[in-house]
């Protein structure tokens, strides 16, 4: 049995000594600690030189990765130089400890999809981490670095690794407000706004990278308020580090030293282990034959949850925008004004507003998932009203969206959804796709799935049209804006359900394509094309409209068929509650909401508690699923993908929220009553047309 001692600066308090196997060969362990005294550790390495197979030296404060010659160099001299007057391997760990910050990151970003992107990480210590930064600089630009606070005590943080390399070097322009101008390599006790940087700092980040040496100095007086919901990177974690993380709220631990040991053991002790087995001294052992050992040992790196669960929260963002200027009126200070200035007050507050840049509506937290994934978010809202950006041009509406998608950046959006009108200017998202930073997605595909999927819950419910499972509902359906994003793909999907599919738009040609293309995909249904869709309303038992007429008047609902079902999609509505009440026989329903699962709190967005639009769900959907990338853009929405997101919102706990129309949810009375009053005039009409008929042949 080879030994292994690994001698440690550390109190002797944590002694321990076991006996393990490792690649194929029997090791005893012993830790010894010499209380911080550098002479004694000095003592014991003579005494153990030729005795163990190899020693580790733990506990030491290793050299920053950058910073001037006298901090890298002074406490791994002593160390080397003693090391060198004896026979039996030693190491510091070192090596191991470099290697590791980069597999280990690189392990977890790989393993757990996307984990660090755009991530914002606080270093304590960039320049004692200055090889996770480096790593970590490859998945995020959202890097902070405190080392000016903690260890200068100047109030400034710095941004950038090219920040962080310059104030290394001592020539970033922050060390003019020391009076030595020199860098110091020890955590300063904190002065009252220093502390108040640094609170705030630890509060705005998701993950936090804190240095193994000084461990508890550098957490000193942090609370849940700093660290709850956080994830933390640091090295070798013992107990008792796990143990005042989880009181203090920390959601995810990752311990950069791989675990090869049920015990958790230093780098030090590991790299002893690795050079005892292959009976190498240290300098013979470099960094890749370390890595091919991590990877063939799957050595990974340990990810603890201190709640006992898994736990990840992913962030997204989500552009809205007032739907009228009266929805301007919600700011306090507008509705004030406005409630004793002449009308034309509105009409310029419209206007200007709408060159406002992009604010935060709102936060969005407790998106929690079955799967145990959680979501986070803001509502970034641009100012202008459809109205607004129909008058100017879409690069207009492009530029203040672009604007969003850097706020949503720097806040740590790892996707960002655009809302309602700002996907119908210009290209549907396709400009905005290849220019913004950040994936961008329509959310078109849930929206085009949740308006079907209320279309047919509504007519389950309304139990007027026979539905035989396995066969295609006969029952006649129309599209009002079929050319359009959401439009199109209705047909596509009702043309797949349905009987029958007439498809309403303004451009003959555009419809003439659509007709030619879902012919091709679904060559078995009766489809027909129309600019005239009055003409057909008779007739129709589902109508779907999806126009972005913002407002205008778009259909006729006078001529529409007692007990037909008619899904809003368009926001503005396309059918005014003064419409819908001259129709008490027909099923108005406002397209498919979803309910989030968890529990989700944000400001009122106009409908009730957890309810949200359908592409606010999907991109809050793709947040959970860690899925960043371009989703949904342009007009041409391929229907595999929304039954791509219809699947993934079922696995991420999404539900259709109760279809609702405009005075609020429908309960089974409200849809019974729409439907008795439906059969009844359906009857008057028959008996209308038959005495008609007969009276006729009288
Ligand atoms: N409920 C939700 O969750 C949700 C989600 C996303 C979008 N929306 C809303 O859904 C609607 C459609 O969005 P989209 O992305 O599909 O827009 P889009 O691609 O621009 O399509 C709009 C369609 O409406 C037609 N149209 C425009 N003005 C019209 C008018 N005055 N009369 C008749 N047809 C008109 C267009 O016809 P042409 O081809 O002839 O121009 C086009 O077919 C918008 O109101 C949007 O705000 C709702």
């Amino acid at each position: 049995m080879k030994q292994i001692i690994s001698i440690s600066l550390g109190s002797s308090k944590d002694d321990y000594e076991f006996e393990t196997e490792f690649l194929g060969q029997l090791f005893a362990v012993k830790r010894i600690g010499a209380d911080g005294d550098m002479d004694k550790a000095a003592q014991m390495l003579l005494e153990w030189d030729k005795k163990a197979d190899a020693i580790g030296v733990g506990n030491i404060k290793f050299p920053h990765a950058i910073a001037p010659r006298y901090l890298t160099q002074k406490h791994d001299d002593k160390i080397k130089t003693l090391g060198k007057r004896i026979q039996t391997p030693v190491t510091t760990g070192n090596s191991l400890r470099n290697v590791s910050f980069e597999w280990s990151l690189r392990y977890v970003e790989h393993k757990f999809g996307n984990y660090f992107k755009n991530a914002k990480v606080l270093f304590l210590s960039g320049m004692a981490n200055y090889k996770i930064a480096k790593v970590m600089a490859e998945y995020t630009d959202n890097l902070t670095f405190a080392d000016p606070v903690i260890e200068n005590g100047i109030s400034k943080l710095i941004h950038s690794i090219k920040g962080l390399e310059r104030y290394a070097k001592g020539s970033h322009e922050i060390l003019d407000w020391l009076p030595s101008k020199r860098l110091t390599s020890s955590v300063v006790p904190l002065k009252k706004w220093n502390n108040y940087v640094l609170r705030k700092a630890m509060q705005k980040a998701t993950i936090i990278v804190v240095p193994y040496y000084n461990f508890y100095e550098y957490l000193k007086g942090t609370t849940l308020e700093e660290l709850g919901g956080k994830t933390i990177i640091t090295s070798t974690a013992y107990t008792d580090r796990v143990e005042f993380l989880k009181e203090r709220g920390v959601d995810v631990i990752i311990d950069t030293t791989p675990k090869i040991l049920e015990r958790v053991v230093a780098p030090n002790v590991i790299e002893a282990l690795i050079l005892a087995a292959l009976e190498k001294k240290s300098d013979m052992v470099n960094d890749d034959d370390l890595l091919e050992i991590i990877s063939m040992q799957k050595m990974d790196p340990r990810v603890v949850y201190p709640s006992g669960k898994e736990k990840r929260v992913n962030r997204f963002a989500f552009v809205i925008h007032p739907l009228s200027k009266e929805f301007l009126k919600k700011e306090k200070a507008v509705d004030f004004i406005s409630g004793f200035a002449p009308p034309v007050f509105l009409d310029a507050v419209e206007k200007v507003i709408a060159y406002a840049p992009p604010w935060v509506y709102s936060k969005v937290t407790g998106v929690r998932s079955p799967t145990g994934a959680e979501a986070e978010g803001w509502l970034i809202s641009v100012g202008g009203t459809p109205k607004q950006m129909l008058a100017h041009s879409p690069e207009f509406t492009y530029t203040r969206l672009l604007q969003a998608a850097r706020m949503a950046k720097r806040m740590g959006a790892q996707i960002m959804g655009l809302g309602a009108f700002t996907k119908v200017v210009g290209d549907a998202g396709v400009t905005v796709a290849k220019k913004a930073e950040i994936p961008i997605t329509t959310g078109n595909s849930y929206s085009a799935s949740g308006a079907l999927w209320a279309a047919a819950d509504a007519v389950r419910r309304m139990g007027l049209i026979d539905i035989e499972s396995g066969k295609k509902i006969a029952a006649k359906t129309m599209v009002l804006g079929a050319t359009g994003a959401i439009g199109s793909v209705c047909c596509r999907l009702l043309a797949k359900a349905f009987d029958e599919v007439i498809m309403a738009g303004r451009n003959t040609a555009k419809l003439l394509a659509l007709q030619q293309s879902i012919n091709n995909e679904t060559p078995e249904v009766k489809l027909k094309i129309t600019t005239k869709p009055d003409r057909f309303l008779a007739d129709m038992d589902v109508i779907v409209t999806a126009t972005s007429g913002a407002g205008k008047k778009i259909l006729d609902i006078t001529k529409v068929k007692p007990g037909a079902i008619i899904t809003d999609v368009a926001r503005p509505l396309d059918l005014s509650p003064e419409d819908v009440a001259k129709r008490p026989d027909v099923l108005v329903i406002e397209s498919g909401e979803i309910e989030l699962p968890g529990n989700p709190e944000m400001k009122n967005i106009g409908l009730p508690g957890n309810i949200v639009y359908a592409c606010l769900a999907e991109t809050i959907v793709l947040a959970l699923e860690g899925r960043y990338e371009i989703f949904t853009v342009g007009r041409e929405i391929e229907w595999e993908k929304v039954r791509e997101i219809y699947k993934l919102g079922l696995k991420h706990g999404m539900k259709l929220a109760a279809i609702s129309g405009v005075n609020g949810v429908f309960s089974d009375e409200d849809i019974h009553k729409v439907r008795d009053l439906a059969i009844k005039i359906r009857e008057e009409r028959e008996l209308d047309a038959t005495g008609t008929s007969s009276g006729g042949q009288a």
